[in-house]
């Protein structure tokens, strides 16, 4: 259990604290508050007056990141927003560093009900913000064939997509799939068994391509790469961890752009990765990537 609450265990935070470089009386946002982990070592390193700015879209999450960060009284502000519209109600140059944590928590992970996961037998849901109008299953049995194999593609990585995609069309066309197993098995059974990987379940990046589809995890990051850091102060710093290379490779191009035009400095020449002993304690971070930039 870390201090993220419901065993949320935050990643890298020794390493955001030291570029955040965390200082009484400076303004953070937390754009992805989770479980308020990262938040509350912000705010613990920032007394008497520092201020978190929190943002989250789970109402679950959400939850328990209020719940995690009461002691701290009104030096939090939290809203229930997509960090897309952070730039529509925070000034521009009012704040002194921002951390974006990308992908999921650890509760929308292993609540089997909210169909992340294909561990647990769960409703193809998979939505991170509860208003988001169509679910993963939606998607699922509703879209054509060729846009399956996009999604599967491109935001899975997934060299089956197409033997993936006509499995999905053939099995809704007998009866819709509605649960994380049903999705599971068609994966397992259509990709050949010499290719199935001991370590990593053949479902992972079916699993993974439906969820960015259906929370748009990619525009997300991509319109707030384009405009979140005019909220930062000149000398302001921005910190992004995510957790797979399309991502990474988003910030990694969209840094060397600002930085070319004069606006951002990278001060991660590489991304940051968990020391060893890091990835020993949780699992979960072995695949996250910080980088980090200042505005100029
Ligand atoms: C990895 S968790 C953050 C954990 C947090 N740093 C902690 O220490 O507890 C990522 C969180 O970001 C939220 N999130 C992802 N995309 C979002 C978006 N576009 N707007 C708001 N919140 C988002 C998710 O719902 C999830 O709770």
């Amino acid at each position: 259990m870390g201090t993220g609450g419901f065993g949320h265990v935050p990643v890298l935070v020794e390493e955001v604290m030291t570029f955040l470089r965390c200082e009484p009386g400076c303004t953070y946002v937390d754009a992805t508050l989770g479980g308020g982990g990262h938040a509350s070592e912000i705010l613990k390193r920032t007394a008497p007056d520092g201020v978190v700015i929190g943002i989250e879209w789970d109402e679950e999450a959400l939850s328990e990141a209020r719940n995690a960060l009461m002691p701290f009284g009104d030096r939090v502000k939290i809203f229930r927003e997509n960090f897309i519209h952070l730039p529509d109600f925070l000034r521009k140059e009012s704040v002194d560093g921002m951390l974006f944590d990308l992908g999921l928590s650890s509760i929308q992970v292993e609540k089997a009900e909210r169909g992340f996961s294909f561990k647990g037998e769960g409703p193809l849901d998979m939505r991170m913000d509860q208003r988001i109008n169509r679910t993963a299953a939606d998607l699922i049995n509703r879209l054509p064939l060729e846009e399956l194999e996009t999604i599967l593609f491109h935001y899975g990585e997934e060299r089956w997509a197409k033997r993936i995609a006509r499995a999905i069309v053939q099995e809704r066309e007998r009866d819709p799939i509605r649960t994380t197993q049903r999705l599971r098995k068609i994966v397992h059974d259509v990709i050949p068994r010499r290719f199935h990987s001991r370590r990593i379940d053949p479902a992972t990046r079916t699993f993974q391509a439906f969820r960015i589809r259906v929370n748009e995890e990619l525009d997300n990051l991509g319109k707030i790469l384009e405009t979140g850091w005019k909220v930062l102060k000149r000398g302001g710093r921005i910190c992004i961890i995510s957790f797979h290379s399309l991502e990474d490779r988003m910030v990694k191009e969209t840094f060397r752009r600002l930085e070319k035009q004069g606006e951002m400095r990278i001060l991660t020449k590489k991304p940051v990765v968990p020391s060893d002993e890091e990835q020993r304690r949780n699992p979960r971070s072995r695949s996250a990537k910080l980088r980090c930039a200042e505005r100029v």
